[in-house]
């Protein structure tokens, strides 16, 4: 263990096991560590570096908003959040926008707008129908809301007003909605549960389901937002319209930001009833900006998805070869491959030695997601890397 790694031990609550490495700089798919070892990186801040690390244009657009104007409070108006929300809601389905600064944040405000609507068109209905493997959170209420006993165990009793359901099967969304039910919540393809898929119709079901009950649809996209599946959105994949969409990850490449979307009928909020300090932060948003516009004018989403088949492809082809992979699932650069034993970590590690860097999701599964930008020459280096990692575990 190196200086800063035990520095890190002696002043940091115990929350998270990382890897042995102190990662110094970024540039594009790659990073360098303090003794200046070089990585491929296919786990982009866990889904964040949408446009790969220090990306020029998110470089320069910091910069130049840091040296004009870094933070005022709401009570203002402000450019930098006015045209990052003009040009997402030019691109969504969606009507309305309100920024804060992380994933979970996103999703606690887009309760409170369902609760909101609840009152005031559902007679107070105030539940939120989730489902188990789900993924939406750390809050206390977002652990309520993530269907996974992990998660939840250590902090019971939980948040009322949420319940947890089979994913994948409208029937228990059915069964378990009430006159108490002001929304359901979903990510439209589950990522830290698994990167599960959903079934053909199971996302056009629930949108049908509320509609017939009058329920807001809320899509958690801050995982598949941004291009990450192949489309700006996951949405647009599945022929149906949220009513309310939270996005945050990878929408400004690496800066903290979290966004809340809704349409105009589900946009019930009054002044005072939400806010947050540096929700909209200039430079945040300034960074968010310069992230979208670079997406769509670039065709960043066709690239995950061209880059993702064949990234698939291929994995499907490493499957033929080693029986030890029971399965390879995803959608444009949200990739899962899954073991029959629980080799995930050393995996992980020897993939680290050889200058990789891939997620463990489960003990038995690896998740690499990737920079949306990368290219062909850095999909096969990376699985040249797994090849000769999956040969010296097999032999
Ligand atoms: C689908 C989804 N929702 C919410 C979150 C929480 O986001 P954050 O960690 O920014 O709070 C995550 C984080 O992994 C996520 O994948």
């Amino acid at each position: 263990m190196n200086q800063w790694q035990e520095l890190e031990h002696r002043y940091f609550m115990n929350t998270v096991e990382r890897l042995p490495v102190t990662l110094v700089r970024g540039e594009g798919a790659r990073v360098w560590d303090e003794d200046g070892r070089e990585y491929l990186d296919f786990v982009a801040g866990w889904a964040v570096n949408s446009l790969g690390h220090c990306h020029p244009v998110v470089v320069d657009a910091i910069v130049e908003q840091a040296h004009t104007l870094i933070q005022t409070s709401n009570q203002f108006y402000t450019i930098p959040q006015i045209r990052l929300a003009e040009l997402l809601l030019q691109h969504s389905c969606l009507d309305k926008v309100f920024f804060c600064n992380s994933g979970a944040e996103a999703n606690e405000g887009a309760v409170k707008l369902a609760r909101r609507y609840g009152k005031r068109h559902l007679d107070g209905a105030y539940e939120v129908i989730t489902t188990m493997d789900s993924f939406h959170g750390r809050t206390l209420a977002m652990v309520a809301a993530t269907g996974q006993p992990k998660f939840q165990q250590p902090y019971v009793p939980l948040t009322a007003g949420f319940v947890n359901v089979e994913y994948n099967n409208i029937d228990t969304i059915k069964a378990a909605t009430t006159s108490q039910t002001c929304a359901i919540m979903l990510e439209p393809l589950q990522g830290e549960g698994g990167i599960n898929l959903p079934d053909d119709n199971y996302l056009a079901a629930v949108r049908a389901w509320c509609d017939q009950m009058g329920i807001l649809f809320i899509l958690d996209e801050i995982q598949t937002g941004m291009g990450r599946i192949g489309t700006l959105f996951a949405y647009e994949q599945y022929s149906i319209e949220p009513d309310i969409m939270t996005l945050a990850k990878g929408l400004a490449s690496g800066i903290p930001i979290g966004t809340i979307l809704a349409k105009d009928s589900a946009s019930v909020f009054v002044p005072g009833e939400h806010g947050s300090t540096f929700g909209g932060n200039p430079v945040a948003c300034a960074a968010g900006y310069a992230t979208l516009k670079f997406i769509i004018d670039n065709d960043i989403a066709g690239n995950a998805r061209r880059m993702g088949q064949y990234f698939i492809t291929a994995l499907q082809r490493l499957k033929q070869k080693f029986q030890l992979i029971t399965e390879v699932r995803g959608c444009g650069l949200l990739i899962a491959m899954e073991f029959s034993s629980d080799i995930a970590s050393s995996v992980v590690k020897a993939c680290l030695d050889r200058g990789l860097l891939v997620n463990r999701l489960k003990p038995n599964t690896l998740r690499f997601m990737p920079p949306l930008i990368i290219d062909k020459g850095e999909v096969d280096e990376a699985l040249g890397i797994l090849d000769k990692v999956l040969s010296t575990i097999v032999s």
